[in-house]
């Protein structure tokens, strides 16, 4: 397959290519929301560990705070296996994109698929890139973005991942706008987030903890809000299931 033609997806052009052109940076040093950004850089190099457990006081950490232990990893998978059982070829926009945990290796076995595995921590990117590397993955291109102000032209995407997304990012409703028109017609958003109002525990982890180590930023959003705002931008919810304070979704774009 050839991807040559990848540049065809952008509605702008990058403002540096960095890291040895690797990764395209479509968020200059004026982009808002650099604070969350640096949080992420912080936390990069252990971000793996923490979200499978490895290590036994962040896997204790991880049950206290979401309740969630083996089962959010395994949904995290079938959230990307069904996505990828939808399309044969074509292009996926993955953000955020995260280090790659749970998605490189499946994207390897889809080599006429082009993943744009988006991220707006350096940090982030920096472990994504080595996961790219070690893999010698070929479909899958780095960009430095904004989730909410997306470099792509409208409609250009036959899926979207939002794996662990909706929660973190500052401004939820103009993400799910974003990244509702860089879909195509009748193609889904697929996704996992933590909402408030499940779970009482997570709901003061969020308050104490994740909003001031800016993980998450504030306010998460409850059930209805999020389906309301799937709603208003044209996507239709096909699934839903609730793992504790966890939502995984799919919602397919309507004309
Ligand atoms: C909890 S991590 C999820 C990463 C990955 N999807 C996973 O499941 O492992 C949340 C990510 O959102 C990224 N993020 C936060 N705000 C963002 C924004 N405005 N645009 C793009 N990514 C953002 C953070 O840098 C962080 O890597």
């Amino acid at each position: 397959m050839n991807f040559n033609r990848f540049s065809d997806l952008f509605e702008r052009s990058a403002c540096n290519p960095r890291l040895g052109s690797d990764i395209m940076d479509f968020a200059p040093p004026s982009s808002p929301h650099q604070k969350i950004a640096r949080a992420y850089d912080k936390a990069s190099e252990k971000y793996d560990n923490y979200v499978t457990g490895d290590n036994f006081l962040l896997k204790i950490l991880k049950k206290i705070a979401l309740g969630l232990d083996k089962e959010a990893e395994i949904e995290c998978r079938n959230i990307i296996r069904k996505m990828l059982s939808q399309i044969r070829e074509g292009t996926v926009l993955d953000i955020p994109a995260g280090t790659g945990l749970f998605t490189f290796e499946e994207y390897l076995k889809h080599p006429n698929i082009l993943f744009i595995a988006a991220e707006y921590s350096w940090g982030m990117l920096k472990q994504a890139h080595k996961k790219i590397k070690e893999l010698g993955a070929k479909n899958i291109l780095l960009v430095r973005a904004d989730v909410g102000n997306l470099p792509f032209k409208t409609a250009c995407f036959d899926a979207v991942l939002c794996l662990n997304g909706i929660h973190s990012f500052p401004e939820k409703e103009k993400a799910i706008t974003e990244m509702s028109r860089v879909l195509k017609n009748n193609k889904s958003l697929h996704g996992s987030l933590i909402l408030r109002g499940e779970r009482w525990l997570t709901d003061l982890i969020l308050e104490t903890a994740y909003y001031r180590l800016l993980w998450f930023t504030r306010p998460a959003l409850s059930r209805k809000e999020f389906l309301e705002v799937l709603q208003r931008n044209r996507l239709k919810t096909s699934s839903l299931k609730l793992i504790k304070a966890a939502a995984a979704f799919e919602a397919t774009k309507i004309i």
